[in-house]
């Protein structure tokens, strides 16, 4: 098989893994007394998502379950990290579970057990109950409260097995993709009210915090994607505007976490879009409560330079517009998202964190990965050569990151399966195994069987 041997040397202690998240990749849309989510809603809105593509189908774990962690448990990893979709434990995210779903759940888990592997759980992986949308959603307090209340539900029946849990996946998405930008469910542009979800949402992991740890559940943390911001040139301009953009993808939520306030320069960043009625007395001791790790999403650097606030189109602005522009990197290979490949700045993304905060816990990296092209050829092989390069480098960077001191403990692969990816539906593909979408079967991609071979490798170095 096609790879780069030798594998990277990697630290000892490492764990392995791959995720995945409900509504990417169950189907079942319908079956075993789910309600509806926002991201249902979101996909049946003409124009949102590519070729109005749902994820009603998907890869149908929802009834393969057995199949993809067999497929887990051949790759050899460690971990596996999967998300718990809300719906399906309470249809209107309030009230009496729903058995059929935390059956469904209690299964998964003893399976992925019995293979070996443990599981890492994510709550929240950006499908909320449609009801609670209605009600307001995260621009309202009370989904905090209603998340803590599932996250205790869960936490009950599955804390006796389940040794990681993630309260949210990526919050910036949730606050401000789905609440500024509308590319996201519920897909509403609006400033004062995104930034109230981002608020609600730190506090509603907090009170999950509290109600994880008084379930007994094992180590708890959260999954941010903090991103490595470089600016376009040296000019203050442009140091600025990546100042700017520091604040808005990253400090809003590092800062609550784990330096107890609100970020400093917040309201150079957004004016008056802060409303602070809001924050209530005693809500960043809520947010700031220690955790056990943190869960780190890593991709790509973003490159910026300062940009007047001058969009001509309404439809196309954002509504946290903070004055900056995303600029190409030259040179590069870009994978099908158009994401550039710069592994270094893997490495300097988490050494910067280390340092800019003293207080982190020990970090997981719970997805890095790329989509590419992944034809298979006539035999059906896809011979992801692009994908197992980039896997390989970012493990060196990760590497090189452990070896600068970060306290880095697992790296989790996005992803095990092609997947739905969103607004782009499913022609991006980020799986080590191929699903075809016709068939519904899975194709281990020769990524796959490196991935297996580096696990290997390492366990008998350990
Ligand atoms: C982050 C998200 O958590 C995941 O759902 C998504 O598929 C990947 N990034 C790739 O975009």
């Amino acid at each position: 098989m096609d790879h780069p041997a030798p594998y990277p040397a990697l630290p000892p202690h490492l764990l392995f893994g791959t995720a995945t998240a409900a509504y990417q990749i169950e189907g079942g849309a319908n079956e075993g007394g789910r309600g509806p989510s926002i991201w249902d809603t979101y996909c049946r809105t003409p124009g949102r998502v590519a070729r109005g593509e749902t994820g009603d189908v998907a890869c149908d774990h929802y009834h393969r379950y057995e199949e993809d962690v067999a497929l887990l448990a051949a790759l050899g990893v460690d971990l596996y990290r999967f998300s718990v979709a809300w719906p399906r434990v309470q249809p209107t995210g309030a009230g009496r579970p729903n058995a059929e779903g935390l059956d469904f759940y209690d299964r998964l888990v003893d399976t992925v057990l019995a293979a070996g592997v443990e599981p890492a759980l994510t709550l929240y992986h950006w499908d909320l109950p449609q009801a609670l949308e209605d009600a307001g959603g995260w621009r309202v307090r009370d989904t905090a409260h209603r998340f803590a209340e599932y996250a205790r539900i869960v936490a009950d029946r599955l804390g006796d097995r389940v040794s990681r849990w993630i309260t949210l996946n990526e919050p910036f998405c949730t606050a401000f993709v789905g609440h500024a930008v509308g590319r996201h469910a519920p897909g509403t542009r609006e400033g004062t009210p995104a930034l109230a979800a981002a608020h609600h949402l730190l506090l509603a992991h907090g009170l999950a915090v509290g109600e994880l740890r008084a379930a007994g559940a094992g180590e708890v943390g959260i999954t941010l994607n903090p991103d490595h911001l470089v600016p376009a040139t040296g000019s203050a301009a442009d140091l600025a505007a990546v100042e700017r953009a520091r604040t808005l993808h990253n400090r809003v939520w590092l800062d609550p976490l784990f330096a107890g306030a609100y970020p400093d320069n917040e309201r150079e960043v957004w004016g008056d879009l802060v409303d602070d009625s809001l924050r209530r007395d005693g809500d960043l001791a809520v947010i700031g409560q220690e955790l056990d790790f943190l869960g780190v999403n890593y991709y790509r650097p973003i490159k910026l330079r300062d940009a007047p606030h001058t969009e001509p189109d309404p439809a196309a602005r954002t509504a946290v517009d903070i004055g900056t522009e995303q600029v190409a990197y030259e040179d590069v290979r870009h994978t099908t998202m158009g994401w550039p490949v710069v592994p270094e700045t893997f490495t300097e993304m988490l050494v910067d964190l280390d340092r800019r905060y003293p207080g982190l816990p020990p970090v997981y990296i719970t997805e890095n990965g790329s989509a590419e092209e992944d034809l298979p050829d006539a035999s059906g092989r896809v011979r992801d050569t692009d994908r197992i390069a980039y896997l390989n480098d970012h493990l060196t960077a990760l590497a090189a990151a452990v070896e600068a001191g970060v306290d880095v403990r697992g790296y989790f692969v996005w992803s095990l399966l092609d997947n739905f990816e969103w607004a782009y539906g499913y022609e991006r593909r980020f799986g080590l195994v191929r699903v075809d979408y016709e068939k519904l079967t899975r194709h281990p991609k020769d990524s796959y069987h490196w991935y297996r071979g580096l696990i290997a490798d390492h366990r008998a170095r350990r």
